[in-house]
C-alpha cells in the first residue's frame, strides 16, 4: 500500500479517536452527546459505533492534524480539510455528529457528518477518495459479517441511524448501501455470504424507488429478496422507536414481502385498476416480473394468484407467460 493512503488511514485513526473523545467526555462535544441521546442512543452504542462530534470550529481539525504532521494537502485529497482559492486550509466537518465509516477490516476510511439540527446539507459525507469508493463499501459490515454468516440473512437498510437503531435493539446483521442506490459490487458482496437480503428501505417514495432497484439487482446476483414494509412515511428506525424492536424484529422476519408481493404491490401504485386499460398493462407487467423468478412452482402459484384476483384464465396467463420465458431464453 502506498504512502499517502497509509498517511490516510492513520489520520482517520486519529480524527476518529478524536471526535469520539470529545464527544464523550468534553464540553466542545455536549451538543453532540446530547443530540444523540435525545435520539434515544445509548452509550453502549455511541461507543460499539464510535460515534463523535466535530467541533463548530474552522480550524481545530486542522491544527489537530497538523499536531501529528500530516500534510494538509494529503488531507484534502482525503475530504478530511478544505482549501479555498488563497490556499488557506480548514476543517471540512464543523458542529456535526461524526459517523465514522468503517471499511470490511474495520478501519475508518471515511466519515458521514450529520447537523445537529435543521443545518443543510443534513448529512455532509467524506468524498471519494483513494480509500473511500462509496459503491464498494457496505457500512458496518465489519460488525454484522459473523451475524450476517451465523443467520444466513441480511437486512440491508439506507442509512447509519437506522443501521444503529436495529443494532441497538439485538438486530445485527443489519448493513446499509449509503446514499440512493444498492451497487452490483455491493450486492455481489452480499451474496457471497447470504442466500437472503431483506431490505429494509424508507417507506417513502424514494425509499419505496430505491428498494425497487435493490431488489432487481440482488435478484440479478441470485439473492432470494424480501421486503420490510413500514407504514408509509415512516423509516427503520422511526419503526423501532414508535413500536419497539419486538414488533421490528416481527415486520422484518415474519411479516416481509417476497419480491414478487412487493413488486405488485409497487406496480399497483402506478395504475387505476378499476380502468380496463390500466388493468391489463398492470397483469401484463406481472407476467413480466413473473417470468424472471427462477423456479416454477413460484411462477405457477403467483399465475394462479393472478388469474383468481382478476377473474382471467389461468391458460391465457400460461401461454403468455411460456412466450415471455421463451423470449428470455
Ligand atoms: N444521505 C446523505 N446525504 C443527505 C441525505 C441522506 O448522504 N443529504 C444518506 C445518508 O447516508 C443517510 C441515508 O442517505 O443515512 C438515508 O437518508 P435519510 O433517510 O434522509 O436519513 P436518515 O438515515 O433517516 O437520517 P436521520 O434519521 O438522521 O434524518
Ligand atoms: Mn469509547
Ligand atoms: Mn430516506
Ligand atoms: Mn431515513
Ligand atoms: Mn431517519
Amino acid at each position: 500500500q502506498n504512502q499517502e493512503a497509509n498517511n490516510l488511514l492513520n489520520a482517520h485513526e486519529w480524527l476518529t479517536k478524536l471526535y469520539h473523545h470529545l464527544l464523550r467526555y468534553t464540553k466542545e462535544g455536549k451538543e453532540g452527546l446530547h443530540y444523540l441521546k435525545e435520539r434515544g442512543f445509548t452509550e453502549e452504542i455511541i461507543d460499539t459505533f464510535q460515534l463523535g462530534f466535530a467541533p463548530n470550529s474552522k480550524d481545530f481539525t486542522k491544527k489537530f492534524l497538523e499536531k501529528k504532521g500530516f500534510h494538509p494537502q494529503t488531507m484534502v485529497k482525503g475530504g478530511l480539510l478544505s482549501v479555498n482559492d488563497s490556499s488557506e486550509y480548514s476543517d471540512r466537518f464543523r458542529g456535526r455528529v461524526i459517523f465514522p465509516i468503517r471499511n470490511h477490516q474495520g478501519k475508518t476510511v471515511a466519515f458521514g457528518g450529520r447537523t445537529v439540527g435543521n443545518g443543510d446539507p443534513k448529512y455532509l459525507n467524506s468524498p471519494e477518495t483513494e480509500l473511500f469508493h462509496k459503491g464498494r463499501l457496505l457500512y458496518n459490515f465489519d460488525l454484522a459479517r459473523p451475524e450476517i454468516r451465523k443467520t444466513g440473512e441480511a437486512i440491508l437498510f439506507e442509512g447509519y441511524v437506522d443501521v444503529l437503531a436495529a443494532y441497538q435493539v439485538g438486530v445485527k446483521n443489519g448493513v446499509a448501501s449509503l446514499g440512493t442506490s444498492l451497487t452490483e459490487t455491493q450486492a455481489k458482496l452480499l451474496r457471497r455470504y447470504v442466500d437472503r437480503v431483506i431490505i429494509s428501505y424508507d417507506s417513502d417514495n424514494a425509499g419505496i424507488e430505491a428498494a425497487k432497484k435493490a431488489a432487481k439487482i440482488l435478484k440479478q446476483v441470485g439473492c432470494e429478496v424480501r421486503v420490510a414494509q413500514l407504514n408509509y412515511g415512516m423509516d427503520p428506525d422511526d419503526y423501532i422507536k414508535e413500536y419497539g424492536g419486538e414488533r421490528f424484529r416481527q415486520v422484518v422476519n415474519d411479516q416481509s414481502s417476497t419480491y414478487m408481493t412487493f413488486m405488485m404491490t409497487y406496480l399497483k401504485r402506478g395504475y387505476n385498476l378499476a380502468n380496463e386499460g390500466d388493468r391489463i398493462q398492470y397483469i401484463e407487467q406481472v407476467l413480466d416480473e413473473i417470468s424472471t423468478l427462477d423456479k416454477p412452482i413460484e411462477r405457477d402459484h403467483y399465475v394462479k394468484e393472478l388469474a383468481t384476483e382478476y377473474d382471467l384464465s389461468k391458460e391465457i396467463l400460461d401461454r403468455e407467460l411460456a412466450q415471455r420465458l421463451k423470449k428470455r431464453g
